[in-house]
């Protein structure tokens, strides 16, 4: 099972169309994929169930916000009874042996953001807070670890546009991040910062599981950066408009996130009306379509980078 937090600080850059369409792709190669929604504006989930789909099976027992909302997480709900899979999107890949399974994200998980941040400092003695930053920072990556977890080939998990405690226990459960960007100044502004404070976290995290006081059973962990992807690119006569080619050449050269060969252009007819058929735009594109080959590309990239089997391309 490999685990892939996909984040950015900056909104709309696509992150949550890209974990989607990436899993979907991933899946119809025939891999197990399970996705994480972690974004309070659950927009992940409404990908894959309607509103009132969402109200009467999942908004009251089987969303994150149950887990994170408990007095420690994992101790009261299994993550992993929280998994569904949404019927429309598995129902087109039924003939490729692949499955794309969920666990649904919650409005109210903004709330518990904050509340869990208020919870580290509860603590008095250095011993204490140490272990409760860990308890707190890798429950994620604990609860990943039950068995029932490990059929998933892969797990992405679409992340809030900030890098409140939710996001980092993101972090910590992940091997790679994949950080989706849109190519102008603001959205590639952050990618250092980003960079940066998660350096920061793995930091302080690892001291204190080195810390001679005991690590609780939590082990050091080394995330690193799968790169980043270009989404929304605008193409004219088969080319990245220049402006936007200056902006992902100015990020390959200078920054210490890597840059992705893959790029996903700009194309309202796929990703317009994003959710609404329950079923991600990559499963019912034609394979003619130069975005559907990008995705191709993309899941080529990251399931190799990942040593998964990738499969053929469609
Ligand atoms: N390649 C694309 N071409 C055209 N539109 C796109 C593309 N990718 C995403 N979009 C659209 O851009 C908007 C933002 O995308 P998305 O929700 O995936 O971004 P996000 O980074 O997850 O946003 P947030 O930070 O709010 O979670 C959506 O309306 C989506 O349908
Ligand atoms: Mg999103």
């Amino acid at each position: 099972m490999r685990v892939v937090a996909v984040m950015n600080y900056k909104g709309g850059v696509g992150k949550t169309t890209l974990t989607a369409n990436l899993g979907a792709v991933a899946a119809s190669r025939g891999l197990r994929v399970l996705l994480l929604d972690l974004d309070p504006q659950t927009n992940l989930t409404f990908s894959f169930f309607s509103v009132d789909e969402w109200h009467d099976r999942l908004k009251d027992s089987r969303t994150i916000k149950q887990w994170y909302g408990t007095e420690s997480p994992g101790n009261e709900v299994s993550l992993a009874d929280l998994i569904v899979t949404p019927e429309r999107a598995n129902h087109v890949l039924k003939e490729t042996g692949g499955q794309l399974d969920l666990i649904s994200s919650h409005l109210g998980l903004i709330d518990i953001d904050l509340e869990l941040a208020a919870r580290l400092g509860g603590t008095t003695t250095l011993d204490g807070s140490k272990r409760k930053f860990l308890d707190l920072h890798g429950c994620l990556r604990a609860a990943l670890e039950d068995g029932r977890f490990s059929g998933y080939d892969l797990v992405l998990i679409d992340c809030a546009p900030n890098f409140g405690l939710v996001t980092k226990t993101a972090i910590v459960a992940s091997e790679q991040i994949l950080v989706p960007a849109k190519a102008d100044y603001l959205s590639t502004l952050g990618l250092d910062y980003l960079a940066g404070n998660c350096g920061k976290l793995v930091e302080q995290f690892n001291d204190f599981v080195n810390h001679k006081g005991g690590s609780g059973g939590h082990r050091a962990i080394d995330p690193s950066f799968l790169g980043v992807v270009f989404t929304m690119v605008q193409i004219y006569s088969q080319q990245v408009v220049l402006a936007q080619h200056t902006y992902i050449e100015e990020v390959r050269l200078n920054s210490r996130v890597p840059v992705l060969d893959s790029k996903i252009r700009n194309s309202p007819r796929h990703f317009g009306d994003a959710g609404e058929s329950g079923v991600p735009a990559m499963l019912g594109a034609s394979a003619k379509d130069e975005v559907v080959r990008e995705f191709d590309r993309l899941a080529d990239e990251v399931l190799g980078a990942l040593a998964l089997p990738s499969g053929g391309h469609r």
